[in-house]
């Protein structure tokens, strides 16, 4: 079957349409925070990837239409084998997660034998298999945490993200992979410090994946921007930060779907980027064409082998148990 004819996209009966196919088909439409504004402002649930992640896991539809990158519908064909999960175009990747392959986890774990591995949940489900337990930004110094202090811990793909809980715990037995997110490491220092000499009242938002979060606690360290003014944030701890904002500006460090989410927590409020440019062409795949044709055509839908999802799923339920609020998820 071809796809409807379309009502013109983002307008009142384009989102009915939306709404009523997906419940004809018995489908929940979820969107992660960098999702194009449309796509976010039809979907059922926005969030952060552990929100996502916990609300694919509890959803009572049969079918998860995921608009994100593909290993977020892979973990939720992973928490739930017997839904159909979709993704509108599985070509969405992660140049992240495409930076720690299965087989040099393979032998970064023989050549540490003992060490509990940590992986970010922006990974294959090859790699989730070979984890002992996931983590996403919003609760990765948690997960960390909750394995004894003698215990030494392998942490990939994301290299400031490991920077950072090894910060955050003052723990040395922590080794971290060296891989990086190209849209998230390209937000340097540089342009954080200049932004943030150009708005001097603005508060800070920063991903941890980001290539400036050393750079913003040396600029607390240094004084030149008071150190509660700085907040290293998952992307859906910045949504409850927003709605909480007491500064009349905010500069956001992380890729520029996310202005559209705190704009709505906080409308008042100016939220500047502090690199315009910082868009994942992955994220942005999904278009309201593709949303629709994954709609009528069941397209595209999401396999992991039962093997290789049996021995991820502990991994990510032991994600999804840790930390409270997973922020964002509406
Ligand atoms: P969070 O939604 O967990 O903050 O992660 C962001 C991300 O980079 C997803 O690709
Ligand atoms: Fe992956 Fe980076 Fe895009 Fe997130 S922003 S999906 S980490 S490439």
């Amino acid at each position: 079957m071809s796809a409807p004819t379309l009502d013109v996209p983002g307008s009142v009966a384009w989102m009915e349409q939306i709404h009523r196919l997906a419940k004809e088909r018995d489908a929940v439409i979820l969107a992660h925070n960098y999702q194009l504004p449309i796509i976010q402002d039809v979907a059922h649930h926005v969030g952060d990837s552990l929100a996502l992640s916990r609300i694919a896991a509890s959803a009572p539809e049969s079918t998860i239409i995921f608009c994100g990158v593909h290993f977020m519908a892979e973990t939720a064909k992973i928490l739930s084998p017997e839904k159909t999960v979709l993704i509108p175009d599985e070509a969405a990747g992660c140049s992240l997660a495409d930076s720690l392959t299965v087989e040099e986890l393979r032998t970064w774990k023989a050549e540490n034998p003992g060490a509990v591995v940590v992986s970010y949940v922006n990974t294959t489900a090859a790699v989730k298999a070979e984890t002992d337990i996931c983590c996403t930004s919003s609760n990765a110094v948690e997960v960390v945490d909750s394995i004894p202090r003698d215990t030494p811990v392998l942490f990939g793909p994301d290299q400031f993200l490991g920077a950072h809980v090894r910060r955050i715990l003052k723990r040395d037995n922590i080794k971290v992979w060296g891989g990086e997110c190209h849209v998230h490491a390209g937000i340097n220092g540089a342009e954080l410090s200049a932004k943030a000499a150009a708005h001097p009242d603005a508060d800070l938002y920063i991903h941890p994946e980001c290539g400036c979060a050393t750079s913003a606690l040396y600029l607390a360290t240094s004084g030149a921007v008071a150190k509660d003014r700085i907040k290293i944030l998952s992307t859906g701890e910045m949504v409850t930060a927003a709605a909480g904002a007491t500064s009349r500006s905010v500069l956001v460090a992380t890729e520029i779907g996310m202005i559209h989410q705190l704009k709505r927590a906080a409308p008042s409020v100016d939220f500047l980027a502090v690199n315009e440019n910082a868009s994942c062409k992955y994220m942005k795949m999904i278009t309201p064409e593709k949303l629709m044709r994954s709609l009528v055509e069941n397209r595209d839908e999401v396999q992991v082998d039962l093997e290789t999802a049996a021995r991820a799923r502990g991994a990510v339920e032991r994600m999804i148990a840790i930390g409270s609020s997973g922020g964002g998820g509406e």
